[in-house]
């Protein structure tokens, strides 16, 4: 791994989904030099994790209430975050709009070049289609909200809406389905970008076995549903 940190942002919207940020943020901090060597791995695997510097993102600064728990401290807004390499949306309520100044830094981002991807988990690729950033793009989201999206006629049909996978990767947008395939879609990110030999590590750390993208028992939910 180089030893310039990834910087990694998550974005904290209104009433989001709480397991969909932790669940993937805890899955992918699982393969940083820094968490394997509080587990007392040896240095010999553990100098090969990876540096990731976390960024949690919000209008302002003050606390923001997830879906469930206690209030979520944002550490930079819109205006201030330092640049990033990789943003996580979790999901918020789908048909909420975003906050004032969201849509505008979701374009900043994904037009520069330094950014190199963002994750959407669940509703948060509903919410961050608001923008216009997933226009055209082949995206996961949860099946039964884009079923109800797609039932009360307002479904997004500028993006390519994927109704029978866990997850997708379209360039710069990786997504998935719900919550638990943000785990998934964290675990596929780790073995694109992370070394071989912690990322086997970490699925035996974390006693989890990934699932691919499909087959997908979930893909029934959207049966006879027009998403194009
Ligand atoms: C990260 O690793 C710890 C064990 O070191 C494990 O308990 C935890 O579940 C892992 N995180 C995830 C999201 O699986």
């Amino acid at each position: 791994m180089s030893s310039k940190p990834l910087q990694f942002g998550v974005l904290l919207l209104p009433s989001y989904q709480l397991l969909d940020a932790v669940g993937p943020f805890d899955y992918i901090n699982n393969h940083t030099q820094s968490y394997l060597k509080m587990c007392n791995i040896p240095d010999a695997i553990a100098n090969k994790g990876a540096h990731i510097v976390w960024h949690f993102i919000s209008w302002d600064l003050a606390p923001v209430q997830p879906s469930s728990g206690p209030p979520q401290n944002p550490t930079c807004t819109y205006a201030d975050c330092t640049p990033l390499d990789y943003l996580i949306v979790p999901g918020p309520d789908p048909t909420a709009p975003l906050p004032a100044g969201c849509a505008a830094f979701l374009q900043r981002l994904m037009a520069a070049d330094t950014f190199k991807a963002l994750l959407t988990v669940c509703t948060g690729s509903a919410a961050a289609a608001q923008s216009g950033v997933l226009d055209g793009r082949r995206v996961c989201s949860n099946k039964y909200v884009l079923r109800v999206l797609a039932g009360a006629g307002a479904l997004n049909r500028r993006v390519r809406w994927v109704g029978d996978a866990r997850w997708a990767v379209d360039g710069k947008v990786w997504s998935a389905a719900g919550v638990t395939a943000g785990i998934d879609l964290a675990a596929e990110f780790a073995r694109v970008h992370f070394d071989k030999e912690v990322v086997e590590l970490v699925k035996e750390l974390s006693e989890y076995r990934p699932n691919p993208a499909q087959p997908d028992e979930f893909a029934r939910i959207l049966e006879g549903v027009d998403l194009a």
